[in-house]
C-alpha cells in the first residue's frame, strides 16, 4: 500500500514521497506504540539506544517527527541540520528549530541527536561562528551533537585545500564543547559526519581522529545500495578506529541484511534516509526483527 503512493508521489517529484513519508510516520506513529525488543539496546558515545537503527539526518530538520519514532522501532533520532538563520528551501533557521525540541525534554525514550552546519552566506573565516552558535543553543535540548562538515555551502572541508578550515572549525568546536560542559556540568558527545563520496576520506578521519571527538558518522553513496563501497570502506574505517571511536553508518540502508552486514563490518549505529521514503515507517520494524537472533 505504502509502495504504491510512494510510486505514485514520487512522479510529482522527490520533496512529495518524502511528505509522504513524514506524514506516514505522523500516522503510525500515534497507532504504534511497539518499542524494539530489549535485545537490541546498546551503549554508545555513552548513551543507551534502545536499536541500532536512527533517522538520518536531512529527513526531520525541525524536530517535527521526534515523539512518532520511538513507538516505530527507530533506536535515535538525528534532526537538523540546523544551520543558524532560516534559509528558502532549506533551513527554518535555530529558533525555530529549539522551540520544536523544547517540547521534548530530558529523560528521552531514545537518544535525539542535532546536526548542526552553516548558512550560505556565512564567509569562509567566519564559518566557526556558526558551528558554535548552534553548539550553544542546542545544547540543553539535545543528547548528542553531529557536526555536518558536508554542508553544500562556503568551502568543501572534505578537500586539501580547505585542510586549515576544517581544522580550525574542529578546534573551535572541541573549544566549545569544553566550555559548555563545564559550565552546565553536563558532557554531551560530539559526532563528525563525513562524506565517503567526496574522497579524501583517510586524511578526514586523520583529523577528526587528532581531536578525539567522540563518534564519526560514516555516509557513504545512496545508489551504491549494500554493494561493495560502502561495505570495504566501513570496514576499514572501523577498523582504523576500533576503540577509539564509534562508526556510525547510512546510505543505502534498505533491508535487514544491509544492516546485518553494516554490523558485522563495524558499524555502532545506523541510520536510514532514502529507504524510509521508499518503504515507508514499517522498515524499520522489518529491520529491527530481522536482527533478532533467532532470525538470523
Ligand atoms: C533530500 C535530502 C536531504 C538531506 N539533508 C541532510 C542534512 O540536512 N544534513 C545531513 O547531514 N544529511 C542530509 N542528507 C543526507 C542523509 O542524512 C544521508 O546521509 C544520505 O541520504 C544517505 O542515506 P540514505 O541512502 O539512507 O538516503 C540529506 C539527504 C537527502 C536525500
Amino acid at each position: 500500500m505504502y509502495k504504491t503512493l510512494a510510486a505514485l508521489t514520487s512522479r510529482l517529484g522527490a520533496p512529495h514521497t518524502r511528505r509522504l513519508a513524514a506524514t506516514s510516520i505522523r500516522l503510525a506513529g500515534v497507532v504504534n506504540r511497539l518499542p524494539p525488543p530489549p535485545q537490541l539496546r546498546r551503549s554508545v558515545m555513552g548513551l543507551s539506544f534502545p536499536a541500532p537503527l536512527g533517522l538520518a539526518a536531512g529527513f526531520d530538520k525541525h524536530g517535527e517527527l521526534y515523539s512518532a519514532l520511538p513507538g516505530l522501532g527507530f533506536g535515535f533520532a538525528e534532526i537538523g541540520t540546523v544551520t543558524p538563520l532560516p534559509e528558502t528551501g532549506r533551513s527554518r533557521g535555530l529558533a525555530m528549530v529549539i522551540a520544536n525540541l523544547a517540547r521534548h525534554p530530558a529523560p528521552r525514550s531514545i537518544p535525539l541527536g542535532v546536526s548542526i552546519g552553516m548558512n550560505r552566506a556565512t564567509q569562509r573565516e567566519r564559518m566557526a561562528d556558526d558551528y558554535l552558535a548552534c553548539l550553544a543553543q542546542v545544547w540543553n535540548h539535545a543528547d548528542y551533537i553531529a557536526l555536518n562538515l558536508g554542508v553544500r555551502a562556503g568551502p568543501d572541508l572534505h578537500q586539501p585545500e580547505h585542510r586549515a578550515v576544517l581544522r580550525s572549525v574542529l578546534a573551535a568546536v572541541k573549544e566549545e564543547q569544553a566550555r559548555l560542559t563545564a559550565a552546565s556540568d553536563r558532557r554531551l558527545p560530539i559526532a563528525v559526519k563525513v562524506d565517503q563520496t567526496r574522497g579524501n576520506t583517510d586524511a578526514l578521519l586523520g583529523c577528526v581522529r587528532a581531536f578525539a571527538f567522540d563518534g564519526l558518522i560514516l555516509s557513504g553513496d545512496a545508489l551504491d545500495g549494500g554493494g561493495g563501497r560502502v561495505l570495504a570502506t566501513l570496514e576499514q574505517v572501523s577498523g582504523a578506529l576500533h576503540g577509539v571511536m564509534p562508526v556510525i553508518s547510512v546510505g543505502g540502508i534498505r533491508t535487514p541484511q544491509h544492516v546485518q552486514d553494516r554490523l558485522n563490518a563495524g558499524a555502532a549505529l545506523l541510520q536510514v534516509y532514502s529507504g524510509l521514503v521508499e518503504s515507508g515507517p514499517l522498515l524499520v520494524r522489518r529491520i529491527n526483527r530481522g536482527l533478532m537472533p533467532d532470525q538470523a
